[in-house]
């Protein structure tokens, strides 16, 4: 299938599925251990319903929405994924771009192929936000800030559930690893998905060799073969929230923790000067068993008030699931594995193709439900079994 005949996030994912070598699919799409996490936050759509307002013109109806004084077109960006060079070439670029010509938040990650001055000098003019994988010596974080500072970043969004690595068995079995290894299976597995293998693999390789974590490289020259810089991996376990008060302090812009999901964090966060949290349980891919965003929107708008910032990630990929996130409380929902499917079905194009798909879902939803305006939402809009109403935050 062409990606312009995807009618929806799921048929770009099996286009992508299709595209993909085993060992770039599983790191993609997988959750950790048992995919309770990773489940739960599909599983949670369905228990929520609307209840649709009747008999109301919706022909003026938008969905613009407004986040620290910028409007964006939708209430949804793009989060933070690493390692996106291995499904497009510049697959950081790419949706960088795409999420700027739609009008839209990008996260740019750590953890990114691509240095971060040229993503932002690519997508000039997009509203540019930078994820911060934080180590505990301060030297390094001090070097990324200053840079992302000085290409111009807006948001700063720290994530704070990597004390370690998630248990993803299959990236194990698969020999993704930090260095990667590069074994036979997974040599013959490329030869075996050549449209890969040649619109990514090798035109990475032919334009910038093998690649490097740019942003996080002493020099920029350590590529993911290589063993990784330590600088950046040690004690991590050790890092909390004596060092957000540091990066606080620090960093001018705004900021965020992301990683947040009980209402007490999220007040900490906030009595500690964040401006905004990311509920988010890492799409799956950390401690399996955690609750869905969507579960824990209502505590933390209650806890930290309505001019808090409140984004939510993982498992959307409906309109209708951003809608839902929003009426609950949220301001913004983000979408991570829908993009990385984008690019590997179609590229730039296949990126700027599922953010398509999102605006046009929930721009229906709004005329379904009643709803002309974002700032119309609230959890009145809403049903669910077990329903614990939560006042209208706006
Ligand atoms: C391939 C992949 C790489 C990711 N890399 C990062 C990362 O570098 N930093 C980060 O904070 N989150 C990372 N995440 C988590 C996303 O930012 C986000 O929380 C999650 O993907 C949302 O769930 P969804 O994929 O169901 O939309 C990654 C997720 C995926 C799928």
């Amino acid at each position: 299938m062409n990606f312009r005949d995807a009618q929806s996030i799921d048929d770009l994912r099996a286009i992508a599925h299709s595209r993909l070598p085993k060992i770039a699919w599983d790191f993609l799409d997988g959750g950790a251990e048992d995919n309770l996490t990773l489940d739960n936050n599909r599983a949670v759509f369905q228990r929520i319903r609307f209840r649709p307002h009747t008999l109301i013109d919706v022909s003026k109806r938008s969905a613009k929405t407004e986040i620290f004084g910028k409007t964006f077109n939708a209430p949804f960006g793009i989060a933070p994924t690493g390692a996106a060079g291995l499904y497009g070439f510049k697959a950081d670029t790419a949706m960088a771009r795409a999420a700027r010509d739609a009008g839209l938040p990008f996260v740019l990650s750590t953890a990114s192929f691509e240095p971060l001055e040229e993503v932002a000098q690519a997508a000039k003019g997009g509203a540019l936000w930078f994820q911060l994988y934080m180590a505990k010596s301060r030297a390094p974080v001090e070097k990324l800030v200053t840079r992302a500072l000085n290409a111009g970043f807006e948001a700063l969004v720290l994530t704070s559930d990597v004390a370690q690595n998630g248990n993803r068995e299959y990236n194990r079995r698969n020999g993704f690893s930090t260095p990667l290894k590069l074994n036979l299976r997974n040599l013959l597995d490329g030869a075996l998905h050549p449209r890969w293998s040649l619109d990514v693999f090798l035109r990475t390789l032919l334009d910038s060799g093998v690649p490097r974590y740019q942003n996080v490289s002493r020099d920029g020259n350590e590529r993911i073969i290589d063993k990784p810089v330590a600088e950046f991996q040690e004690r991590r376990e050790e890092v909390n929230w004596e060092d957000f008060r540091w990066l606080r302090e620090f960093w001018p812009r705004k900021l965020f923790i992301k990683g947040v999901v009980r209402g007490d964090d999220a007040l900490k966060a906030q009595q500690l000067g964040a401006d905004g949290v990311f509920i988010s349980n890492h799409g799956g891919r950390q401690l399996d068993g955690i609750i869905s965003p969507l579960e824990a929107i209502p505590e933390i708008r209650a806890a930290t008030g309505k001019n808090f910032m409140v984004m939510a990630d993982g498992g959307f990929r409906r309109g209708a699931d951003i809608i839902k996130a929003v009426a609950l409380g949220a301001d913004m929902a983000f979408i991570g594995r829908p993009m990385l499917y984008g690019i590997s079905a179609g590229g730039e194009d296949g990126a700027k193709h599922a953010l398509q798909i999102l605006r046009a879902e929930i721009d229906r939803v709004l005329a379904l439900t009643g709803i002309c305006s974002i700032d119309e939402l609230s959890p009145d809009l809403l049903w669910h079994p077990d329903f614990v109403p939560v006042h209208a935050h706006r």
